[in-house]
């Protein structure tokens, strides 16, 4: 590890970088050989994780529980309590060593090649830029489809450091580090460019406010936000409306919609981003909706 990346436990907060230099770099560090804790679902009866079938159940049962995270977690302390929730039915939401493998995998089978079209636009709309922030990476595919477009430098913000290590051991140059969307660990102005792709319907309306605060903070003036998140039409469409717009694509993701847990998708609907970015100071060059995404392409005034 270079001396200019950080150690295990990692200053993730805006804050660290108040009083620096405003080009000075955000710190990466080596996820890829992280050890980390193990979470309910990685010690089962026996010391044996979860298997597929309790898995299964556990998504398909309505039950939900709080996200234990353990003692000496990277980061612990600045994880606020609405991410800790078992989203999509996940054993232990986005935090363990067992189950976030197989989730990021089920994520992209489920979404039918829908994410593959976000990638393509993610790198026709930010693939001039030098450099550009994914937050809320998850494992990084579309981090990476950013880097492969030749932006020279690609970061990746992820609040679980357990998605933060597939990420590092997926994909080779990318520069990752710990951080929530409303905080981001950066000196201001560092980027000409950001992507979020399914995070902010996860986060309450005042987080998603901070966010978009901070990435007015981040970016350049020009700069260039690309966001993409589940549509509202697939759950205010009815079933037939569906099929004759989009056919059984249409009634599939209606389905995946109602069947997920997501506790803010509601309120995430309901809020009208475009206006709210205009207030934080960006313009809006373009915004789209079909099944199953809605997509808003932002410039920083
Ligand atoms: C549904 S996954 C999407 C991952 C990735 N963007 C993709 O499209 O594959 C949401 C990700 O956002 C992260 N996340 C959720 N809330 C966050 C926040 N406030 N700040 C940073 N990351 C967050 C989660 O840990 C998770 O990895």
């Amino acid at each position: 590890m270079s001396t200019r990346e950080q150690s295990v436990h990692t200053p993730i907060r805006a804050a660290d970088y108040v009083g620096q230099a405003e080009q000075s770099s955000p710190l990466p560090r080596d996820w890829s050989r992280a050890e980390l804790p193990d979470t309910w679902p990685d010690r089962q009866r026996g010391g044996r994780p979860l298997s597929l079938r309790q898995v299964i159940r556990h998504a398909m049962s309505t039950r939900r529980q709080r996200v234990a995270l353990p003692e000496d977690l990277p980061g612990r302390e600045h994880i606020p309590k609405y991410v800790l929730q078992e989203f999509h039915g996940v054993p232990n939401g986005n935090y363990s060593n067992c189950i976030t493998r197989g989730y990021v995998t089920g994520f992209e089978i489920s979404m039918l090649g829908e994410m593959r079209r976000v990638r393509r636009m993610l790198v026709q709309h930010l693939g001039d830029c030098q450099r550009v922030i994914d937050v809320g990476c998850g494992s990084a595919r579309n981090a990476a489809a950013v880097l492969d477009a030749g932006v020279p430098e690609v970061w990746g913000l992820d609040v679980s450091p357990y998605m933060l290590r597939h990420a590092a051991n997926d994909h080779n140059g990318l520069r990752l580090m710990q951080g929530l969307a409303e905080d981001i660990p950066s000196p201001g102005q560092y980027f000409d460019g950001a992507s979020l792709v399914f995070v902010l319907h996860e986060m309450p309306t005042r987080s998603v406010t901070r966010a978009l605060g901070e990435l007015a903070r981040v970016l350049c003036a020009g700069g260039k936000v690309v966001v993409a998140e589940p549509s509202p039409l697939q759950m205010q469409l009815s079933g037939w409306q569906l099929w004759r717009r989009y056919g059984w694509r249409g009634v599939y993701f209606r389905w995946l919609m109602r069947s997920v847990h997501e506790p803010f998708l509601k309120v995430w609907h309901r809020m009208d981003f475009a206006a709210e970015a205009r207030r934080r100071g960006f313009e809006v060059l373009e915004e789209h909706c079909a099944v199953p995404v809605r997509s808003w392409v932002l410039r920083r005034l």
